[in-house]
């Protein structure tokens, strides 16, 4: 890995977590170099976070695109401007092509809101009051063919409040969000963490589980 991770952060809307990656960057908590924002919705607020940081921004829409492994090789050959060593996935609501994720494999981050491998796909939040889990989060994972499925790195987990919202509680789970996703990333750009023969390696060693950090209902890590 570079000295400084050169970093493409891709988000699709608010970009709430690329913000707490621009403010870790920004006071030195955090040694990646932010080096391009790109968004596939040139209306993303997560655009104008980028800009107001100083970081190059890159648009494609999809829509001008017949298919998804064109719309993926024009993604590739913008972000490759920047010569990525990480791609971050923070909030870009695409499925990624076999051929993208090959282009970079080992190199793309995704954070999800559940604690996976419970709940893949939309609607986590929902999901968990529905089924009553007393247990809610997000984990973050290297980017596989399979969708939210590749090798976990790091998980937040919080209590479920009863009788709250799917909006409260995606809220609380952001929160998590800012917090776990800049250090997952850190370690990845620091070398301490990699994606090995399809698996997390943590400090030279095989991670059968992801790390697990335990947060109270209003956010703090415990
Ligand atoms: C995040 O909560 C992230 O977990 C979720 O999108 C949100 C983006 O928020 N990602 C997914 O659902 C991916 N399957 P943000 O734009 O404010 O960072």
């Amino acid at each position: 890995m570079a000295t400084r991770c050169r970093t493409a952060v891709l988000i699709s809307g608010s970009g709430t977590n690329l913000q707490a990656f621009i403010d870790r960057v920004g006071c030195g908590a955090l040694d990646l170099e932010l080096s391009v924002v790109f968004s596939n919705k040139p209306d993303a607020y997560g655009l104008v976070r980028a800009k107001n940081a100083g970081i190059p921004t890159a648009c494609i829409e999809h829509g001008d695109f017949a298919g998804r492994d064109s719309f993926d090789r024009a993604v590739a050959a913008k972000l490759d401007e920047w010569q990525p060593d990480l791609l971050v996935l923070a909030g870009f609501m695409r499925i990624l092509s076999a051929a993208f994720v090959a282009h970079y494999a080992g190199k793309i981050l995704n954070i999800h809101p559940a604690l996976l491998p419970a709940y893949p796909g939309l609607n986590t939040h929902q999901r968990v009051l529905d089924a009553g889990d007393r247990w809610h989060g997000s984990t973050v994972h290297f980017v596989t063919e399979e969708l939210d499925g590749g090798p976990r790195i790091l998980q937040g987990r919080l209590p479920v409040v009863a009788s709250e919202t799917a909006d409260q509680l995606a809220a609380r789970v952001q929160a998590v969000e800012h917090q776990i996703y800049p250090e997952a990333a850190g370690w990845v750009g620091d070398g301490r963490v990699e994606f090995r023969d399809g698996r997390t390696w943590i400090d030279g060693k095989p991670a059968i589980d992801p790390v697990v950090q335990t947060f109270d209902a209003v956010g703090r890590r415990l």
